[in-house]
C-alpha cells in the first residue's frame, strides 16, 4: 500500500497531498459565501458539498469516504463509502465536513469551518452509526494526565497542575446544550471558567489543543464524525483526545454494536479513533474564529484563510489566499 506521505526520508520530502486538499476546503468555503448570515443552513451546506466534491476529482489520490454527509440514499454526494480523488496515488480514508457549523454559517456567527481529514486506508474508525460521542481534548500537557473516566473537576485540577496554571485561569469549552447542564455546573464548581460554544466542536477541540490556546480543554458530547475529524488534527498537535460513543437510545446502541462499535461506555483512545499518525487535516474558515479567519468577499476579491496540519511532521501551516470573485461567484 502506498502511504499518504510516501517516503519520509529527509532526503525525499513527500509530495504534500495536504496542500492539494486545501483547494477543496477553500472551494467549499467560497461557495458558501452567498449563504453566510442568510438563514438557510441547508443551502449553505449544499453549496459547500457541491464545491468540495468537484475539487476532489482533481486530487491525485485514491480516497474512500469513511465519514461523509450520511448514507448513500440520504445524501446524493459525499456519502459514506463514496470514492473520491482521481484514483491514482495514495490509498486513503477520508472524513469530510464541508461545513462544521451550518447553523453558525446561516446565522453569520463565529467558528464555522470547512474540513477534510485524511489518513492511510483502513485506519479511521467509522463511528457514523452512532450520532454522538463524548470527548475530552487537551493540548500536549494533558497527555498521560487527564482521563475522560475521571470527574471533570479532577481533570481540571490535574491539567492545571501540569500546565502550572492556577485553576481560576483555566478555561474549558463545551457545547451549550441542555445535556451539559451538570457538566457546566461542575466545571464552574471546580473553579474554572467555561467557553460555551453554540456549535462547532471541531474548532473547539483544536483550539483547546493548540500551543498558546485561549482555552485549555474541550469536553462534552458532540458529533461522532466531528470526533474522528478532530482526532486527525490532534495527532499533529501532539495533544490528548479520548472519545466515548453516546448512543441516544437502545436502538442506536444496537445499530452501533451491529456495525462493530463499542457502545457500552468503552473509551476510544486517540490511536483507536485513528490508527497511526499519518494524518492530514485541512480546514478553511467559513466564518471568523480563533483558529482561522472566515472567508470574506470584498468587491473583486475573495479572501480565505486555511490551516493544514500533518500528523507525521507535527506541522501547522497557515495558508491565506486571494481569489478573483469573477472566477467564483
Ligand atoms: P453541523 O454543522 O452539522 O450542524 O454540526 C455542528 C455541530 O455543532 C458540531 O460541531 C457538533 O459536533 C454537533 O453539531 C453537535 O450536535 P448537536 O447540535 O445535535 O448538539
Amino acid at each position: 500500500m502506498v502511504s499518504i506521505t510516501g517516503d519520509m526520508s529527509p532526503l525525499h520530502p513527500d509530495r504534500n497531498l495536504a496542500l492539494e486538499l486545501v483547494r477543496a476546503t477553500e472551494a467549499a468555503s467560497i461557495r458558501a459565501v452567498p449563504f453566510i448570515g442568510r438563514g438557510d443552513k441547508l443551502a449553505a451546506d449544499a453549496a459547500a458539498v457541491d464545491a468540495m466534491r468537484a475539487f476532489f476529482t482533481t486530487v491525485n489520490f485514491d480516497g474512500v469516504i469513511v465519514i461523509g454527509e450520511g448514507e448513500k440514499d440520504e445524501a446524493p454526494m459525499l456519502f459514506n463509502g463514496e470514492k473520491v480523488g482521481n484514483g491514482r496515488g495514495p490509498q486513503c480514508d477520508v472524513a469530510v465536513d464541508p461545513i462544521d457549523g451550518t447553523s453558525l454559517t446561516a446565522a453569520g456567527r463565529q467558528n464555522a469551518l470547512s474540513v477534510i481529514a485524511v489518513s492511510d486506508r483502513g485506519t479511521m474508525l467509522d463511528a457514523s452509526s452512532v450520532f454522538y460521542m463524548d470527548k475530552l481534548v487537551t493540548g500536549p500537557a494533558g497527555v498521560g494526565v487527564v482521563d475522560i473516566r475521571l470527574p471533570i473537576g479532577e481533570n481540571i485540577r490535574l491539567l492545571s497542575k501540569a500546565l502550572g496554571k492556577p485553576i481560576d485561569e483555566m478555561v474549558v469549552s463545551v457545547l451549550n446544550r441542555p445535556r451539559h447542564e451538570q457538566l457546566i455546573a461542575d466545571i464552574r464548581a471546580a473553579g474554572a471558567g467555561t467557553r460555551l460554544m453554540s456549535d462547532g466542536d471541531v474548532a473547539g477541540g483544536i483550539n483547546a489543543a493548540r500551543h498558546n490556546a485561549r482555552t485549555d480543554m474541550c469536553v462534552g458530547v458532540g458529533g461522532s464524525p466531528e470526533g474522528i475529524v478532530t482526532a486527525c488534527a490532534i495527532k499533529a498537535l501532539g495533544g490528548h483526545i479520548q472519545g466515548r460513543l453516546w448512543p441516544r437510545d437502545d436502538v442506536e446502541k444496537q445499530k452501533g454494536a451491529d456495525a462493530g462499535l463499542k457502545t457500552d461506555g468503552y473509551v476510544y483512545e486517540a490511536d483507536e479513533l485513528v490508527t497511526g499518525d499519518n494524518t492530514i487535516f485541512v480546514a478553511t474558515g467559513v466564518t471568523d474564529g480563533q483558529l482561522v479567519a472566515g472567508v470574506r468577499r470584498e468587491g473583486d476579491f475573495i479572501y480565505s484563510e486555511s490551516v493544514v496540519l500533518r500528523g507525521r511532521s507535527g506541522t501547522l501551516r497557515r495558508i491565506t489566499s486571494e481569489h478573483l470573485t469573477s472566477k467564483w461567484l
